[in-house]
């Protein structure tokens, strides 16, 4: 009985390490197998103060960043990047996916692009391939130009070295840009290429009127952009719209100063593609140059149209040229002016196109002889000279308008 009582034990004892040994290696094996899917629940969060960044204003940050990058976009679900109060020096961050989640860059600090431009391959933060972006909080980018603008030739130069852009998507998919502050670019402040349904909202973009080259937001082959609710003060143009932009909604944005909301400019290099279906609607233009412009070359080297461009309930304030269509636009004498327009303009709408400009002819619309702008539409333009030495007036070339409602002497008859 003993005996038989001793050795049912031990095959008791041996089944259950055998047992055990199963189940710890099953266990270690489903582990394995869950990770990822683990993942996909709650995501991750990546603080760049726990990666080794110190946001004294002078340690460069750039490997705890792209640490947490490549641990964020190589994480499934919901991923996200903590840039928590302080300034944080990097040089480059490229933030190449494709990503297996999706990355949000939660800005609650600040970021200051280093002034070592040999550190600079193209630009600052640069996003490539990724789907499913979000930039958003209450800090800011900032590009540090003023300590670099004078390295900046481009206005004497046609070939000049182009300094780093501030915030560059290329090829991103679903983004939104919102929140943030974007202050003093060392080139753009914003670029999109080859990007689709990306929103950006209530963003402010500042530099000095007289900085170089600081564009607030390009945008080229991107179509369903939305900018909402956005302040920009730049030394260039407030928002450009390049070659192949289709589907663009601009709403509710301030701009000043600056050049204003551009389309353009177009025809400048070959085979760039049309712009159609712009929408400028409920936006304010403060002193800037420009208010409402289309711009192409003259001697553009391959056929191109910019077509049903829409701008709605539009208030100019001492604007100096408040509404202006230039196919001949050529900056710094780097064009002939002689060429055969090949970039078309046809349905333009302006409608509502209120306040004061700074120069006497309030609209201008300088078509080529060649390729005349057609369905343009003009209601209710009325913008009046703001000084009292002059009159105001509408130069009007080659362009076929129908206008109601306007200030008799803009109505281009
Ligand atoms: C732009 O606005 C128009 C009209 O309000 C709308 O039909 C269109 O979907 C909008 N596009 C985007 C990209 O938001
Ligand atoms: C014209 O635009 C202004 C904003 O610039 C707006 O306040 C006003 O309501 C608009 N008028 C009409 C008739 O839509
Ligand atoms: C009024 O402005 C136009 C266009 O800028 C200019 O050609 C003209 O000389 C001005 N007239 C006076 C009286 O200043």
């Amino acid at each position: 009985m003993a005996l038989r009582n001793h050795i049912a034990t031990r095959v008791f004892v041996f089944l259950l390490l055998t047992a055990c040994a199963n189940a710890h290696g099953k266990k270690s094996e489903e582990k394995k197998e869950c990770a990822p899917a683990a993942a996909s629940g709650p995501g991750g969060s990546f603080d760049i103060t726990k990666l080794g960044a110190t946001g004294n204003g002078r340690t460069d940050s750039t490997k705890a960043v792209m640490e947490a990058w490549k641990s964020a976009c190589g994480g499934a679900g919901k991923q996200t990047i903590v840039i928590p109060k302080g300034d944080f020096v990097t040089g480059p961050l490229d933030f190449i996916g494709p990503c297996k989640g999706d990355v949000t860059v939660q800005l609650d600090g600040n970021l200051l692009g280093s002034n070592d431009l040999s550190k600079y391959k193209a630009n600052w933060i640069e996003v490539r391939k990724v789907d499913n972006l979000v930039i958003t909080g209450k800090g800011t980018l900032d590009g540090q130009g003023p300590g670099v603008w004078s390295k900046n030739s481009c206005a004497k130069n046609y070939n000049c070295k182009i300094l780093p852009n501030t915030l560059v998507l290329n090829s991103v998919n679903n983004g939104l840009v919102s929140g943030i502050t974007l202050l003093n670019a060392k080139f753009f402040h914003m670029n999109m290429f080859r990007c689709k349904d990306v929103t950006i909202q209530g963003v402010t973009i500042t530099a000095p009127e007289d900085s170089p080259n600081t564009d607030g937001i390009h945008m080229g082959d991107s179509s369903k952009i939305s900018i909402v609710g956005t302040t920009i003060g730049t030394g260039d143009d407030c928002i450009s719209i390049g070659p192949g932009s289709e589907g663009i909604n601009i709403t509710g944005v301030t701009c000043g100063p600056g050049h204003g909301i551009s389309v353009g400019s177009l025809g400048r290099y070959k085979d760039e593609k049309d712009v159609k279906d712009i929408t400028v609607k409920d936006c304010v233009l403060k002193k800037t140059t420009n208010g409402i412009r289309i711009k192409s070359y003259e001697d553009a080297l391959s056929p191109i149209t910019a077509s049903k461009l829409t701008y709605e309930n539009i208030k100019m304030e001492d604007v100096a040229n408040p509404i202006i269509i230039d196919q001949k636009y050529c900056p710094n004498k780097i064009c002939t002016s002689k060429g055969n327009s090949k970039v078309s303009v046809k349905d333009v709408t302006f409608k509502n196109i209120t306040g004061t400009s700074s120069t006497p002819e309030a609209v201008s619309l300088l078509c080529s002889d060649k390729l005349p702008c057609s369905g343009v539409q003009m209601n209710d333009v009325k913008v009046e000279y703001g000084g009292s030495d002059n009159k105001t007036m509408a130069v009007c070339n080659n362009a076929k308008v129908t206008a109601t409602g306007c200030l008799k002497e803009l109505a281009c008859l």
